[in-house]
């Protein structure tokens, strides 16, 4: 929300002293005095005015893991183990996943406690990569490639998928990069051609790629960079 905005909500406030506490420059929004009443006030900032706290925010937390196979993308689950459980961190009832993984699928996952941020990762409106290094069952035929950057028919969400990229590592090994983040996605699409996927392993969303020194089941804190680079 824009930060006079912000402030004219506040019962004691009009939008005069609103403007005038601006150009005084004696609201301060995480620590630093602001004049410009555009300035984005999100519900993690810290908002003050003089000395008094007008938003006590709290702290944004982004974490990058390395989902190993055998892991459910829930936040809770009554008979395996979600993800959250492999973080030992406080509240991590808080964080929610940005972008899931099937059971079996490895690789990287993202959770934050930060709604906006999530969400500019996976809107498909966004159409930031996601990378998968696929395995498959069956040979990889040349006609997969074309196919996947017309896109796929989905008849339950009645959807055209958008075109993605397949390049060929290996007769039964590649790397797909696709825009959105459909329900099953990777697997329905090499299934049009009755082609079991066997192995499937997220390397990168958007701009952030998964840590190698990340085994399965290990995770680290977003640095500042990777967190505004999204
Ligand atoms: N597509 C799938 O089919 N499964 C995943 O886990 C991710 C993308």
């Amino acid at each position: 929300m824009r930060l006079d905005r912000f402030l004219s909500n506040l019962p004691r406030l009009n939008r005069q002293q609103v403007r005038l506490l601006l150009v005084e420059r004696r609201i301060r929004v995480d620590g630093q005095a602001i004049g410009d009443p555009h300035h984005e006030v999100r519900e993690f900032s810290r908002v003050e005015v003089d000395d008094e706290i007008l938003q006590a925010g709290r702290p944004a937390r982004y974490f990058m893991l390395h989902k190993p196979q055998g892991c459910v993308s829930a936040t809770r689950d009554p008979q395996h183990r979600t993800v959250l459980d492999l973080l030992q961190e406080p509240e991590v009832e808080d964080l929610h996943i940005a972008g899931r993984l099937d059971f079996n699928t490895t690789g990287l996952m993202l959770l934050t406690n930060d709604g906006q941020w999530s969400r500019r990762l996976t809107q498909p409106q966004a159409k930031l990569p996601k990378v998968y290094y696929v395995e498959t069952e069956q040979e990889i035929g040349p006609q997969y490639a074309e196919t996947f950057a017309r896109g796929l028919y989905f008849a339950f969400e009645d959807l055209t998928t958008q075109p993605a990229d397949l390049q060929l590592l290996g007769p039964r090994s590649a790397r797909l990069s696709i825009v959105e983040g459909r329900y099953h996605q990777v697997k329905r699409m090499f299934g049009h051609f009755d082609n079991k996927v066997l192995r499937l392993h997220r390397e990168r969303m958007g701009p952030l790629v998964l840590d190698d020194t990340l085994a399965p089941g290990e995770y680290r804190p977003l640095t500042r960079d990777e967190i505004i680079r999204v």
